[in-house]
């Protein structure tokens, strides 16, 4: 062994950011060209995207550690003997790999962040959303997004040329010229008889600025919502109201189909005003107003997608309604049509429900079936509905009092 090889090796830090950067982006290529090659619509192609998004991320993240790291524990130095031009291919192939697990990363969220009609959110390891890059208007159209995707794919390949290269030389070093240059970055039993690592500094400033990074993007929807607050629910006063809803009791809920398995849901917030005379039912009328954010499936995907502009469009159009009307009673309850507006687009369903009145409190359970397609929901993503269903069941559980 030279002397040089002796000093020292990487530290245990550097060790472990290596590896798992290297396993990730090792992983993410095969997965990368699986999933895009797979049918559109396949089953478990949504949570290959979403994982690949994930652990992209991760390594953007770790990597900023890792250079940060980098930057405070310079490496050890090669092997003396070793050819300067070796020494210069080897710094070169590192600080290539510097910039592929940076340009990597950042391509594929540009590309993301630059779809035009297939539009979903980025929610890392179905957790922390995870926003698009800001200013990304211009690109979001056929040639930006294009363009987006030949980086993200070529660079795929370049990441591939130089892991041959790094990985030839450091088996050459540790075969042929058996100097100890792998063992310097092998963990544990392998690594054992490499002399021991240099100690270690810089960590507050490696890791809290990825955790600066993270926090920032992660906590910048959530610094969005919070400044859009929630929709304000006010009555239109044209119903005289003769119920007092107890909202605790009361549930609006929704579910359909995705990707082969049910959704469902319910709404947080919304407030109805209700007209309602067991003696006088074709007089009846209700309005309910809803909070569009206010919307939870218990999968944040879900509820990042609902709030996006093409389901929801939370921002844009805060409150959807309800007005019921056309009541009758029939053999096992009563009907009424619904009329839901969103996004200023109405559909008109029947809504059959049951109702209970025992002592001036009633129970009432109903249910209608609206289409996504009259309501302009997702039909940018999702048109010909080959993951989301084309019917959203919405089903309805108020318990009210009586007021006069
Ligand atoms: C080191 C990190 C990453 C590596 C090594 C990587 C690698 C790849 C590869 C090899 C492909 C296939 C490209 C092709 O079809 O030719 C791919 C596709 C893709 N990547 Fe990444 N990726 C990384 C990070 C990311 C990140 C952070 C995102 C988004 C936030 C992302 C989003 C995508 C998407 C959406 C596709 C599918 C493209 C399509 O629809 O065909 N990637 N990635």
């Amino acid at each position: 062994m030279t002397p040089a090889a002796e000093t020292s090796r990487y530290t245990a830090v550097a060790i472990t950011l290596h590896w798992v950067i290297a396993l990730a982006i090792i992983g993410l290529i095969p997965v990368g060209w699986y999933m895009g090659d797979l049918p559109d619509g396949a089953p478990g192609q949504e949570m290959l995207y979403q994982m690949h998004k994930s652990i992209g991320i991760t390594v953007l993240i770790l990597t900023i550690a890792r250079i940060g790291w980098r930057l405070a524990n310079p490496a050890p130095p090669l092997p003396e003997g070793m050819a300067p031009l070796e020494k210069t291919a080897s710094h070169l192939v590192h600080w290539v790999f510097y910039g592929l697990m940076i340009l990597m990363p950042l391509s594929g969220w540009v590309y993301v962040s630059t779809a035009y009609e297939f539009q979903v959110p980025t929610v890392l390891f179905g957790l922390v959303s995870w926003p698009h890059l800001p200013f990304m208007g211009a690109l979001q159209n056929e040639t930006g997004h294009g363009v987006a995707e030949f980086v993200h794919s070529k660079l795929a390949w370049v990441a591939i040329a130089m892991i041959v290269l790094h990985v030839a030389g450091a088996v050459k070093h540790e075969i042929t010229d058996e100097d100890g240059v792998l063992k310097r970055m092998i963990p544990g039993l392998f690594g054992r008889s490499a002399p021991p690592q240099a100690p270690s500094r810089g960590a507050l400033s490696a890791f809290g600025a990825a955790a600066l990074v993270f926090s920032l993007v992660a906590g910048a929807p959530l610094v969005a919502s919070a400044a859009n607050g929630s929709a304000t629910l006010i009555s239109t006063g044209e119903v005289a109201a003769n119920w007092v809803v107890d909202y605790e009791a009361s549930e609006i809920g929704f579910s359909g189909d995705h990707d082969g398995s049910e959704y469902s849901g319910t709404f947080g917030e919304w407030s109805a005003d209700i007209a309602f005379d067991p003696d006088e039912v074709s007089a009846a009328r209700a309005e309910v107003a809803v909070d569009t954010g206010s919307s939870r499936t218990g999968n944040k995907l879900y509820d990042d997608s609902l709030k996006s502009a093409e389901w929801f469009n939370v921002s844009g159009f805060p409150t959807a309604s309800v007005v019921l009307t056309d009541f009758a009673e029939t053999e096992t309850g009563y009907t009424a049509t619904a009329a839901l507006t969103i996004k200023e687009q109405t559909m008109e369903a029947p809504f059959a429900f049951t109702l209970e009145i025992v002592d001036g409190r009633a129970t009432m359970d109903g249910e209608a079936v609206f289409g996504r397609t009259p309501l302009d929901l997702g039909l940018q993503s999702d048109p010909g509905a080959d993951w989301v269903g084309e019917e959203i069941n919405v089903s309805v559980h108020v318990e009210a009092s009586r007021i006069d």
